[in-house]
């Protein structure tokens, strides 16, 4: 079929499914305040971000803030532990990204994770201390706060402390959880853990944790110090021992956060700023949204068949791009130029035939001359001024290695499972690689997080990000595409059931209600494999609106709770 006949029949097909939309219940409503807004995972750092604010501290304050109280209120993913990302949009146009991602310790090397036949040695990469990468979170704020802080360091603190210390009413997907992995604290911390109780835990319980809040007070009193070296650095290693973990003195103390150039591109007139490597979230949802301008998401319909279809190719190839060239920057030279060319990407899903499902094993990582080769947290903060920070922070898999530091409190990363750690074998969420990304000393493991900011006519327009491992590229790109084609408001936007294809395994995953049966048949005939799952990703949106108010969306899928004033 020659092209102009695909797209004629994209074009039909989405006409045919037009009558039968989705019963989307979609949240109409979203809240909306007249100057400063936060959005993130837990009421409570909602709260303490609001209240910074309040206190005359601006976005990056209150963002510190947020980060800290996250760590107590917010154990499977909020952190000191563990690592991120963070991009930045000041009041005045200027654009930052720090890159406070975890990276290997000099002891890592490529075998680490493989027995004496080569095979990967199961969980090994993903729980235990052996898991863990030399944390980056606290040398991030700290970075962060020294650029770009109003307020005193000590003050930004303080609501975490008195969080972890007086303790605070667990909610009720909280108790489940903490009951759910019991007995996996259990097994990697056999002498005890600050989430380890003799009755199940219920909604409501107070949760103290006293060792994290010495652990944050050293923070406060010591900057960086208070973590990297001293009484935290010494039970850092202490636990290593314990549990043949490597991460060692010279690795904390030589831990370096890494401002880089945001990655840039446009999509219908709006300029998309996001994370670049270390993060292949930046590069690939640029050439996400490049790929798909061309075709009329708006006029085919939300989830329709055709916009589907297109969606999914794009990331079945994006993907496959990932694997082959993205990793640390430091390390490699990742082809960001190439993977953001809008013709290049255009052209490459305008060749693609949409009647029927390309097959994963036929798509092959884009050849560029001259190379070779779920549980993380999201939060948005606007300030009264309009800086704009938009951060995903991480201990990997939900509650991380499970680790806790034994007399600090707190949990560390399993992050070293992001690194390929064979060629080929797929890491938790499914994700395969090669040479860019295998584990060398000191490198940092390749990531998805995405937070973005959009600018519209040169001005702020949108805060997003999510959680989600390998699905946190492609939740934020529907969500721009919800807002800019659909027109959905900010709640919309994130309530909206979601998709996902990450190239292998060859299959879309399909949030409940996220398509009609007439589309998953049609999509079936043409050779997709519908897989449904449960949730895919927890994103937090933030839109500002023609008249200046901010308009916020806070996922459903959680706790996540949206405050202003
Ligand atoms: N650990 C999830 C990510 O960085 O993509």
């Amino acid at each position: 079929m020659k092209k102009s006949k695909f797209y004629l029949f994209i074009i039909t097909a989405a006409l045919s499914v037009q009558s039968c939309t989705v019963s989307l219940e979609l949240d109409k409503k979203a809240k909306t305040f007249n100057k400063a807004a936060v959005v993130t995972a837990h009421p409570l750092a909602s709260k303490v971000g609001v209240d910074i604010l309040k206190m005359g501290g601006n976005a990056i304050d209150a963002a510190v803030a947020v980060q800290f109280a996250l760590a107590v209120v917010y154990p499977n993913a909020g952190n000191i532990g563990g690592g991120g990302f963070m991009v930045y949009r000041s009041s005045k146009g200027e654009i930052n990204a720090l890159d406070f991602r975890e990276k290997s310790p000099e002891k890592g090397h490529a075998n680490m994770y493989l027995d004496k036949q080569g095979n990967v040695i199961e969980d090994l990469s993903v729980y235990g201390h052996l898991s863990a990468g030399v944390p980056g979170s606290v040398d991030g704020m700290v970075e962060a706060h020294k650029k770009y802080g109003k307020l005193d360091w000590k003050t930004l603190l303080n609501p975490a402390i008195a969080l972890a210390e007086k303790g605070f009413p667990i909610t009720k997907q909280q108790a489940e959880e903490f009951n759910e992995y019991k007995e996996s604290f259990q097994k990697y911390n056999p002498s005890g853990a600050p989430i380890l109780k003799t009755t199940s835990w219920k909604k409501g319980d107070l949760f103290q944790q006293q060792e994290l809040a010495n652990t944050i007070r050293r923070i406060a009193d010591q900057g960086r110090d208070g973590f990297y070296k001293g009484i935290t650095a010494d039970l850092i290693v202490k636990e290593m021992h314990k549990g043949n973990g490597i991460i060692s003195y010279n690795d904390l103390e030589n831990y370096k956060a890494v401002w880089r150039q945001p990655v840039t591109g446009y999509y219908r007139g709006h300029k998309i700023i996001c994370m670049a490597p270390p993060s292949s979230g930046g590069p690939a949802l640029v050439a996400l949204l490049q790929s798909v301008a061309q075709y009329p998401l708006g006029k085919w319909g939300f989830q329709s068949d055709s916009a589907v279809r297109v969606m999914v190719e794009a990331e079945r190839r994006i993907y496959a791009d990932r694997a082959k060239y993205l990793g640390d920057p430091d390390f490699i030279r990742v082809p960001v130029k190439e993977l953001t060319d809008s013709i290049f990407n255009s052209e490459r899903l305008k060749a693609v035939n949409l009647t029927k499902a390309t097959v994963s094993s036929d798509v092959k990582a884009a050849k560029f001359p001259g190379y070779e080769s779920e549980e993380t947290t999201h939060f948005n903060i606007v300030d009264s001024e309009g800086n704009a920070v938009s951060i995903t922070t991480t201990l990997n898999n939900s509650y991380g290695s499970r680790v806790f530091v034994s007399g600090a409190g707190f949990i560390l990363n399993d992050e070293m499972d992001d690194f390929s750690v064979k060629p080929g074998v797929p890491n938790i969420y499914g994700l395969v690689g090669g040479k860019a990304n295998a584990i060398e000393p000191n490198k940092r493991m390749l990531s998805s997080m995405t937070p973005t900011i959009v600018e519209k006519d040169g001005k702020l327009f949108m805060v997003v990000g999510t959680p989600g491992g390998s699905t946190i590229m492609t939740s934020v790109f529907q969500t721009i595409v919800n807002v800019i084609d659909y027109q959905q408001n900010a709640q919309q936007s994130v309530s909206s059931p979601r998709f996902h294809h990450q190239w292998l395994p060859d299959q879309i995953d399909v949030e409940k209600n996220a398509i009609t049966p007439e589309v998953r048949k049609s999509l079936e005939n043409a050779g997709y494999k519908i897989s449904p799952r449960g949730n895919i990703g927890r994103v937090e949106n933030i839109i500002i609106l023609p008249n200046g108010k901010l308009q916020t969306g806070a996922d459903p899928r959680g706790d996540d709770t949206a405050s202003g004033f």
